[in-house]
């Protein structure tokens, strides 16, 4: 440090002064200052080597990691079950109960046997749930989204009349219900922006009026936040919050889910609306968008890859954001501890913790039920 500080200050300077005066006057005036300095904050000190060969530190960062209790005391991130949300998917038909093959230990539930998994959640500690549909038909224009017996529909009004204390979030997006997989009606090959809005509104109303707690629009068309809380004010469902996922990257991340829900778009991907993953500035823009356009929470999506996505929308909006570990990162870490390469229960604490850190009030994942068992028992959190 002396070194290259003598070497920077003996640059030629405006003062027509060489290099050794320039360097005498600097370890005169400036060096002590710059020890004083160091040996305040203990550098100098930690460095040097006392008579009994131990070294004399006053600052040892170790001490605060020194016993399960203290290292609880001193944690920066806590956490708690009830910013946990479990998405579901709920399939047409009955006495389903089907496992997930790219996503182990998930399953697809019909109306009549998702009372056991909702049962199991809210025993849990996880009282919070994301709707997703799997309709028997599909077509054109999704109309099984906003149909009133839809299956979401469906399954709202009987989740909220068996479980009165579960409150209930809805996806809402075209792409369950469409023939071709989209997240919108098509014109020609794209998604067509302003008609896909109206039928996300009227979807977003049809599960308000279902008994949805909050909308949850993931289609990331332009102004659809805009239109939804117009939709929901105008018919009396100004108390209704909506998560706008604002933040959603075009992602391999959720391939898991596409063939979950039999959503995989059938020709082209969906990158002329969902972001592109190398921009972190436009996801600011997005998100206060959103904000502006009456979104209550801000999502980001996926969580893991993004973490510094997170960490800049959260500095960025006065609103809750939440973070939305995909099908994708739950499939890695089933896949990668069933092989045995890594231990499950480690790596959902790790990932869990660090989107907290990262800056998520609220955590979307598969994983909702073990993170809430793992925060019970004081491992996390
Ligand atoms: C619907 C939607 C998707 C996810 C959430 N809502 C799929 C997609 O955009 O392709 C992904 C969730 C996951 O991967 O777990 N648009």
């Amino acid at each position: 440090m002396e070194r290259t500080r003598i070497a920077v200050s003996a640059r030629w300077n405006g003062e027509n002064k060489n290099c050794r005066e320039r360097a005498a006057e600097w370890r005169e005036q400036e060096l002590p200052r710059a020890r004083g300095g160091m040996e305040r904050t203990g550098i100098a000190v930690s460095a040097r080597w006392n008579g009994e060969n131990k070294m004399d530190m006053r600052i040892r960062p170790r001490r605060l990691r020194g016993g399960e209790n203290l290292r609880r005391m001193v944690r920066e991130t806590r956490m708690d079950a009830s910013s946990l949300i479990y998405p579901i998917f709920i399939k047409e038909g009955s006495g389903i109960v089907e496992e997930i093959p790219a996503m182990p230990g998930q399953y697809r539930y019909s109306v009549d046997t998702m009372g056991r998994k909702l049962e199991e959640l809210l025993k849990a500690g996880v009282s919070t749930v994301m709707f997703f549909g799997i309709p028997a038909v599909k077509d054109e224009v999704g109309s099984g989204a906003y149909a009133k017996d839809g299956i979401i529909q469906k399954a709202l009004a009987q989740a909220k009349r068996d479980y009165p204390e579960l409150y209930a979030v809805t996806d809402v997006c075209m792409c369950e219900y469409t023939s071709h997989g989209h997240c919108g009606v098509l014109c020609g090959h794209d998604v067509d922006n302003d008609r896909t809005v109206e039928l996300l509104a009227k979807t977003a109303l049809s599960y308000a009026q279902a008994g949805a707690d909050m909308v949850a629009p993931s289609d990331m068309m332009d102004g659809r936040v805009s239109a939804i809380r117009d939709i929901l004010d105008a018919n009396g469902y100004t108390q209704t919050p909506i998560m706008s996922y604002a933040v959603k990257y075009a992602s391999g991340f959720y391939a898991p889910f596409r063939d979950a829900a039999g959503s995989a778009p059938s020709f082209g991907d969906r990158k002329s609306y969902q972001m592109d993953y190398h921009n972190s500035r436009e996801g600011v823009k997005e998100a206060l968008l959103d904000v502006q356009e009456g979104a209550d929470i801000i999502m980001v999506k996926p969580a893991m890859a993004y973490l510094d996505v997170l960490a800049r929308v959260k500095e960025a909006v006065h609103v809750p954001v939440a973070a939305y570990s995909v099908s994708g990162e739950y499939a890695m870490i089933k896949a990668a501890s069933r092989a045995g390469y890594v231990e499950e229960d480690k790596m959902i604490c790790e990932t869990a913790a660090c989107a907290y850190r990262a800056g998520c009030d609220i955590y979307l994942t598969y994983y909702a039920e073990e993170i809430a068992r793992f925060i019970k028992e004081g491992r996390i959190g």
